[in-house]
């Protein structure tokens, strides 16, 4: 076949105008790319594994694209948007959120170097750090909370990297992402945010001086419950450290991506619902006789609520229910619901409820599940979008069931 080289040109985003300021513009328009076969508004999904070569050239004077593990064009689009919303240098995307943290974190450690980490992280986080990285000579300490409250005293030289969730699953603990950033530098560690729960519209770890975010697109920046994605954002030196020829594999698939894309045009409208969301349920549960605590950013302590009130813009759709009759009353809560799911995930449309007991923190002894602030009686809730009145209603009547 005759080889056209205009038909290599990697299409540029088109240039956002200058004054364009806030985030929700930049998530509509972030990432446009000019359709020239057929001037479509939405930029087609190239699902195709490979990319042809110019003519029998090698592929280092190929076009821009050559294989999907590596780039592909529908791909390039939400990695754009997300790197801009977390205001970094690069960013890539992965299949999964633990692809993104696993090849991340096994990028950037070899024997002999520490980890330092929550205890309070996601359930494969955790295992992660567990059960692999020691096999590999790499030392990891995770912190209780108390002691991850005074990160100085933690962090010492040879940590090499130093790994933090806030607002934590499920306890919504908040921590200070500055002073853990101040801490890293001082003893010359990378500082990892995993920002699921809160996204980039409602706090900025990059901004605080976090090294590198980390985050599941399955949950907000997905929001339909319809996909599985991970991305990494940071400074383009370290990015180029990270999985370099995506050699693990897991890379985005070109329609996830796709649908990635869509999704994010909608992330700052849901998630200023799930905001609101948020602040009417904790205020209209928290009195209610069957609850014993309600979880969220900020109630954790006076110092959280400061803490909370400077690094978080809004502190998101995530909290969890602590019931006053313990394990015995999960039951009849969970069913007495009608529009809120029992399911596992978050950051959706749809408001779901799990019970982590049962599922992300199952693996867990009940010492160490109670250790971590995790009571038999907790159920955690990952409010949609619905109208507040409605969510309220079906809370407060599953509750009401119990009592
Ligand atoms: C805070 C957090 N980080 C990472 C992950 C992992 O993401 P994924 O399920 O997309 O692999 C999850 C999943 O629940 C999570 O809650």
């Amino acid at each position: 076949m005759t080889p056209d080289p205009s038909e290599w040109r990697k299409p540029p985003f088109r240039p956002l105008p200058e004054w364009v300021e806030g985030p929700t513009t930049r998530l509509v328009h972030g990432a446009r790319r000019p359709d020239r076969n057929a001037g479509s508004v939405i930029y087609p999904i190239y699902q195709s594994s490979t990319f042809r070569f110019p003519a029998a050239h090698s592929e280092a004077e190929g076009g821009p694209y050559h294989y999907s593990r590596n780039s592909n064009p529908t791909v390039e689009g939400p990695a754009e948007v997300v790197r801009q919303l977390e205001g970094g240098e690069a960013s890539r995307l992965f299949a999964s959120g633990m692809g993104a943290i696993s090849a991340t974190v096994l990028s950037l450690l070899r024997t002999g170097d520490e980890v330092v980490a929550l205890q309070d992280l996601y359930g494969g986080t955790g295992g992660l750090l567990a059960d692999l990285l020691p096999r590999y000579g790499v030392r990891v300490r995770t912190l209780t909370d108390s002691e991850a409250r005074s990160p100085e005293a933690q962090l010492r030289p040879g940590t090499r990297l130093a790994l933090l969730e806030t607002p934590t699953n499920p306890t919504l603990r908040v921590h200070d992402i500055a002073r853990w950033a101040a801490a890293s530098d001082a003893v010359g560690a990378h500082l990892i945010v995993d920002n699921t729960f809160a996204t980039a519209l409602n706090q900025r770890p990059l901004a605080l001086g976090a090294d590198l975010v980390v985050q599941s697109a399955t949950k907000y920046l997905g929001g339909h419950s319809d996909l599985t994605g991970g991305v990494v954002v940071g400074p383009a030196k370290l990015l180029a450290r990270i999985d370099p020829f995506d050699r693990f594999g897991a890379t985005l698939d070109p329609f996830a991506a796709f649908l990635l894309q869509r999704s994010l045009g909608t992330l700052a409208l849901r998630v200023e619902r799930q905001n609101e969301n948020g602040r009417r349920i904790v205020a209209a549960l928290q009195r209610h006789p069957a609850v014993a605590h309600v979880h969220y950013p900020g109630r954790g302590s006076p110092d959280e609520e400061a803490i909370a009130a400077r690094q978080m813009r809004g502190r998101g759709g995530m909290l969890a229910l602590s019931l006053a009759g313990g394990a015995g009353a999960v039951d009849p809560f969970l069913h007495g619901l009608r529009l809120v799911q029992v399911a596992a995930s978050l950051g959706g449309v749809e408001s779901l409820a799990s019970v982590p007991r049962l599922t992300s923190h199952r693996l867990l002894s009940d010492d160490a599940r109670h250790a971590r602030g995790i009571d038999d009686g907790m159920v955690r809730i990952s409010l949609g979008i619905e109208d507040p009145e409605d969510l309220v209603r079906d809370l407060t009547e599953a509750l009401d069931r119990i009592r």
